[in-house]
């Protein structure tokens, strides 16, 4: 079955509480944590105090996306008890095996993210190493964009590594994923998807939920 996770950068943070809450009743998997520094993407938005203060207090694990240059500075800061993944994007991770690594000796899987730009080979020697690879299916930074269409092929591809390696990383996509394209989505490769405005900017968001459950269902 295919999962969901909701990303609360689109959220309404004068209300973030009742925002996370909604997300849990209406069925998602995870909780979407979008971390930008401000220098590899060009804005600030959530740190470790918001996490922190979630602590014990949401149901749902957390997906952690790290948009930061040298993010190994970030890792022990997010690996807070309800983090299941910490993911660092390739283009910012120096040297990555000792960054996904580290996040496993933390008793915590690890992600790496790809740009849109970025070929998914380039992962060829540590593919046994990853629990999860995320196709940024937008340039990251923002949300509310439109889905880049050569990032289904990625999704197709990594499957097809996944199956020729025996390797065993989640498959996951970010960025412009909303209930009308979903299914072509899981259908290209996906194992989960996130969405920010899918759900947050959705007029009900707990039915736009209620469609991707529906949707993720048939994977
Ligand atoms: C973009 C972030 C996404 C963002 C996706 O850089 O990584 O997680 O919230 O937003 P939507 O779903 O609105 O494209
Ligand atoms: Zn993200």
């Amino acid at each position: 079955m295919g999962k969901i996770a909701a990303s609360i950068l689109s959220a309404d943070f004068m209300r973030l509480g009742d925002e996370i809450a909604l997300a849990e009743a209406g069925g998602a998997d995870y909780i979407h944590i979008d971390v930008m520094d401000g220098s590899f993407v060009p804005r600030i938005s959530i740190g470790s105090f918001v996490t922190d203060c979630m602590t014990g207090r949401v149901s749902l694990p957390l997906d952690v996306h790290i948009m930061a240059v040298e993010p190994e500075r970030h890792i022990d800061s997010f690996a807070g008890a309800d983090t299941e993944y910490i993911v660092v994007h390739y283009e910012a991770a120096r040297h990555l095996h000792r960054t996904l690594s580290y996040i496993r000796s933390l008793g915590k899987k690890n992600g790496v993210a790809l740009n849109p730009s970025t070929d998914p080979r380039v992962l060829d020697y540590v593919l046994g190493d990853i629990d999860q690879i995320l196709v940024m299916s937008v340039n990251p930074g923002f949300g509310g964009q439109s889905l880049i269409p050569s990032s289904l092929r990625k999704l197709s591809e990594l499957r097809r590594m996944r199956e020729e390696s025996g390797a065993d990383y989640l498959i996951n996509i970010d960025g412009g994923v909303y209930p009308h394209n979903a299914a072509e989505i899981f259908e290209a490769g996906a194992d989960m998807v996130i969405s920010g405005s899918g759900i947050f900017s959705a007029d009900d968001p707990t039915a736009a939920l209620a469609e991707f459950r529906a949707i993720a269902k048939r994977y």
